[in-house]
């Protein structure tokens, strides 16, 4: 016979004769009552095993984190928390489950650290499932907000001889090998012998390819692999995370700021809708967590108001100027509160600053925009108007409580001349982005994009502190296990 999901067997609306369920014990009480979960819903369903004509051999090997299938009736519950319940009239044990051994014991309430380290079993936890299927359902909500706005899908390479922003935190690719390292006569690495015929590297964004794609379709977006060889230990960075980047054709920075918000309030809105009962188990979660923490650190709101308030209100948009102005004159600048002060405009913003704005000033996400050029990728708009000495780009970074900085983004510096001039003053080789010049060079107009984290939305829907809590293997300095 075929098994039924748990999540139906909750959600069912009769009794039933006959139902097969499998899964993994969660526990098992009284020597009777199994909670099995099956990965499809946060909820357990409790199997009443009728223990006095079970053999005892049986009734051992009912231990946390054994497989078993059982086969029984759906009986309206007794106990409180459940509607409905499997009397178990036969129970296979698929595969045992030392309970010595399983490090995954409910009673022992593991750490997140050592969780961490057995990434492979944590997904057997209420809360990693809860975590992973929000993440799931947040992907999807991507495709759905852009493929119903008729934005193309495109899969740009992982592999790639270019730096799109220019910072040089990229892992090289090669099949050369380090003894015997071919070299040219003065001594450099000879990559006309490697595998590309060239030096190459683990894309640290989609971007300008997804440029030279929106320049034909229009619209277009790309969800995928990147990754930073960016030495930051933080509990915001991954050296492997998914970006989304959206990239539009005749879109300028306000459009730009309105796609992003929108597309942001629509994939939390998703998540509302479609993970309820995860996302209340994580809210429950993180009050849990926030109790041994002094008042002044918890958060203001629970998950799921959070959550809605970002859906029920626009959010600020603030010029670098304006934010520069706020954040000379604010308390912690002034008492030398903050590790970077603010002394003059110009100033590269630290996470310091951004959650400064966020969560003391605005109360609310922000969107900079318009930030000195200097600070910013050569690829940004050049802002007409601008002071000699101040000039400005049109780029914009979206800034959320908790988070920093979610969203990075600008319109294009879509003229060739003011383009070249940049490379040449950043020394970034014409030659081989001569590819993306061509986007310039033929039927050039404005555009705009911008590129979302996704692990750190899913760390803001899910309530979450650390990245590496939010993607099933993380990738972090010191760290590729699994
Ligand atoms: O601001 P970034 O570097 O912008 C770009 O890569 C542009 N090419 C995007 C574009 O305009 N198409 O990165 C974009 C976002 C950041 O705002 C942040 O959310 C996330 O990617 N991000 C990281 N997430 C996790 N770990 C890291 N090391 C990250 N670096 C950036
Ligand atoms: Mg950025």
């Amino acid at each position: 016979m075929k098994h039924t999901k748990v999540k139906d067997l909750l959600n069912s609306t009769t009794t039933l004769q006959e139902v097969n369920a499998k899964g993994w014990v969660r526990t098992f009480r009284n020597n009777q009552f199994i909670a099995l979960n099956d990965g499809s819903t946060i909820n357990n369903i409790q199997c009443v095993v009728d223990f006095e004509n079970t053999p005892d051999e049986t009734l051992k090997r009912i231990t946390t984190g054994a497989a078993v299938s059982v086969i029984g009736t759906l009986i309206e519950s007794k106990g409180a928390g459940q509607k409905y319940e499997i009397q178990v009239n036969k129970l296979e044990i698929l595969g045992d489950s030392d309970a010595e051994k399983f490090p995954i014991q409910p009673k022992n309430k593991p750490s997140l650290d050592f969780l961490r380290e057995n990434a492979h079993l944590r997904v057997r936890t209420n809360m990693f499932g809860a975590i992973m299927r929000v993440r799931s359902v947040l992907s999807f909500a991507v495709h759905n907000y852009f493929q119903s706005k008729g934005f193309v899908y495109v899969n740009t390479p992982i592999i790639t001889g270019s730096d799109a922003e220019g910072a040089g935190e990229m892992f090289k690719v090669t099949a050369l090998p380090f003894d015997n390292t071919p070299r040219t006569e003065d001594g450099k690495v000879n990559y006309k012998e490697d595998f590309f015929e060239k030096e190459t590297n683990l894309t640290v964004s989609g971007q300008l390819e997804g440029e030279t794609y929106a320049m034909a379709l229009g619209q277009i977006y790309t969800f995928g692999p990147t990754f930073r060889a960016e030495n930051s230990n933080t509990s915001r960075h991954l050296a492997e995370f998914w970006m989304i980047e959206p990239e539009v054709a005749f879109n300028n920075l306000d459009d730009n700021m309105d796609l992003a918000e929108d597309f942001i309030q629509y994939v939390i809105k998703y998540a509302l809708d479609n993970c309820q009962d995860d996302l209340k188990f994580l809210e429950g979660r993180l009050l849990d967590e926030e109790k041994s923490k002094p008042q002044a650190e918890r958060s203001e709101m629970a998950l799921l108001e959070k959550l809605n308030f970002v859906l029920e209100n626009n959010f600020k948009r603030v010029s670098y100027t304006e934010a520069i102005d706020i954040l000379r004159d604010s308390t912690p600048n002034k008492k030398k509160k903050f590790q970077y002060l603010i002394n003059e405009w110009g100033a590269d913003l630290q996470s310091e600053h951004e959650r400064y704005l966020v969560e003391k000033h605005f109360k609310c996400p922000v969107i900079l925009f318009d930030y000195p050029a200097n600070i910013k990728a050569f690829y940004m708009r050049l802002n007409d108007n601008t002071e000699p000495g101040r000039e400005t780009v049109r780029a914009m970074d979206i800034l959320f409580p908790g988070i920093g900085e979610i969203v990075g983004g600008s319109e294009r510096e879509e003229r060739y001349d003011v383009l070249i001039e940049k490379m040449k003053a950043l020394e970034i080789d014409e030659e081989e982005l001569s590819w993306y010049l061509d986007t310039r060079r033929f039927g050039s107009a404005t555009h705009a994009g911008f590129g979302l984290g996704f692990e750190r939305l899913v760390l803001f829907v899910t309530g979450m502190t650390n990245i590496r809590d939010v993607i099933p293997f993380p990738r972090t300095p010191g760290n590729a296990e699994f």
